[in-house]
Formats: C-alpha cells, sequence, structure tokens
C-alpha cells in the first residue's frame, strides 16, 4: 500500500513536470530489433549496428516533401490540409491535433510561435493556454485581437512533454510555415521567443540580442520582404515578468509599423 502511495506520487510528479506521455521523441520499430528475434546468435548473422541511424528522423526526404507540397498548396485551405495529412513530422504521431492556425488569415498582422501545447494539442488552435491568454492581453494593449491577427506556430503537432522541438522537427515543418506566410501575404511579422526567431531568421543570436529590431524577411512567392520583429515569447513573461517593459517597447514598435502609411511597409529599416 505504502508503495502504491510512493508510485502513484512519482507519476504525479512526472506529469507535473511536462513528462505526460508514455512514449519518446521518435516513434521506434521495435518489432525490426535484432533483440526480438527468436536467436540472433544461432542464425550466425550478427544483428548490424548500422540500423539505428535508418531509423532516425529522415530530415532532407521529409523537407523536400514538404517543400513539394506546400508549393503546390494554392490557398490556406490547401495549405491546412497538406499539413494535415504530412507524414514527415514524427510529432503528428502523437498528438492529438493538427494545430495550423487562428486568427484572420487576412489580417495585415501574423504571429508565429514555437509549438502548441497541452491545451493547444486538445482545442486545435494555437495560443489558447496561458500563455495564450497573456498574448491576447498583450494584443489588446496595442487595439488587436484574433479578427486582427492571423497567429501559427513554426511547429503543427505538440511535441511530447512540451519538450522544444528538435532541428529536424522544424526543419520539417518549415516549407509550410514559409508558404503559409506567403498565402497570407502579412504587412508585419512578429516571431514570438528564439525558436520562431531562429527559425524564420537563421541567426545564431539569442532572442535577447535580436528582439525589438526590424528584418526584412524573404519569403518565396512575395515580391516584397516581409517588415519582421523578433519579441519575447509569453510563455517566457509568464516566468520572467521583469523583461515585461521590453516586451511592451515590442509591441508600441509594431503598433507604430502597423500604423505607418503603406509605402513604408515596403522598407523597413
Ligand atoms: N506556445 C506556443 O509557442 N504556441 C502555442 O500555440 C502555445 C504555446
Amino acid at each position: 500500500m505504502a508503495d502504491a502511495r510512493a508510485w502513484t506520487g512519482l507519476l504525479r510528479w512526472y506529469v507535473e513536470m511536462g513528462a505526460d506521455e508514455a512514449i519518446g521523441a521518435e516513434p521506434v520499430d521495435r518489432l525490426s530489433s535484432p533483440l526480438l528475434r527468436p536467436s540472433a546468435a544461432a542464425s550466425a548473422r550478427p544483428s548490424p549496428p548500422s540500423r539505428l541511424p535508418a531509423r532516425s528522423a529522415p530530415v532532407a526526404p521529409a523537407a523536400g516533401a514538404a517543400r513539394e507540397l506546400a508549393a503546390a498548396a494554392r490557398d490556406l485551405a490547401e495549405l491546412e490540409r497538406a499539413v494535415a495529412g504530412f507524414d514527415g513530422c514524427a510529432l503528428r504521431l502523437t498528438a492529438t491535433n493538427t494545430v495550423f492556425a487562428d486568427g484572420n488569415p487576412e489580417a495585415r498582422l501574423m504571429l508565429i510561435g514555437e509549438a502548441p501545447g497541452a491545451d493547444e494539442d486538445r482545442i486545435g488552435r494555437p495560443f489558447v493556454g496561458r500563455s495564450g491568454q497573456l498574448l491576447d492581453r498583450m494584443l489588446a494593449a496595442i487595439g488587436i485581437d484574433r479578427r486582427t491577427a492571423y497567429i501559427t506556430n513554426v511547429i503543427y503537432w505538440r511535441p511530447p512533454g512540451n519538450r522544444k522541438p528538435t532541428p529536424a522537427e522544424i526543419e520539417s515543418c518549415a516549407p509550410f510555415v514559409r508558404r503559409q506566410i506567403a498565402l497570407a501575404r502579412p504587412s508585419v511579422l512578429v516571431l514570438c521567443g528564439g525558436t520562431a526567431t531562429s527559425a524564420l531568421l537563421g541567426l545564431s543570436d539569442g532572442i535577447t540580442r535580436l528582439r525589438g529590431r526590424w528584418f526584412d524577411l524573404e519569403i518565396p512567392g512575395l515580391e516584397r520582404p516581409v517588415a519582421t520583429i523578433a519579441t519575447y515569447h509569453p510563455s517566457y513573461l509568464l516566468r520572467t515578468p521583469e523583461r515585461k517593459r521590453e516586451a511592451w517597447r515590442d509591441l508600441l514598435a509594431i503598433k507604430a509599423r502597423l500604423d505607418a502609411p503603406p509605402e513604408q511597409e515596403a522598407a523597413p529599416d
């Protein structure tokens, strides 16, 4: 009985720490494991050590398939269907929902975060949990809501236990994300947090150095670069409220850019 209580306590602690899925990051084909063969020794065929790399994520082919599917999508509805059917990102196997986007795709402002969390996975929309509520309050402070913003992530499926997405996972989704930007055609793009920022800007500097600066982001299919700014992720601001002052400055810069006459949109400084 004492044992049962101890095990239950341990499991509860795992869940509180975010380890709420009894699985790994990548699917493992255990049926093909040499350890499961009835008699690997008797067959006199040593199990080849090269099998493991063959099972690891096929980064380049997945990205290649994603590029083709993304390029074929003529509008956001087609792109959403392509993402939902894409099997090149293993996170899809453990997620409940594909989290494609929320808000108004016609909006001039587009925001991109990291990846769905537990609430987003359950509901199927980005930024609906605690950090989403903070994001809504931040946007409301500059007069924006989900009718005047379009929101997505660099990953469409929840990483188990809310871990950070791997570079291979980010790479496999990247062609869809870039196509999503091209089809939504925002005037201003906001990258929320370091993961979205490094995924789209491809710079190695941390978010503390990159936030608050404007970049011209070239997106295939768009004739003009998109005015892009990075800011802190709302979940970081929940943990580190002293950074809200800088985030507020970023919000004011975003509002000023949205309020600027159209010709200024094309040539951000
Ligand atoms: N964090 C993100 O980056 N995106 C979400 O959708 C939710 C939390």
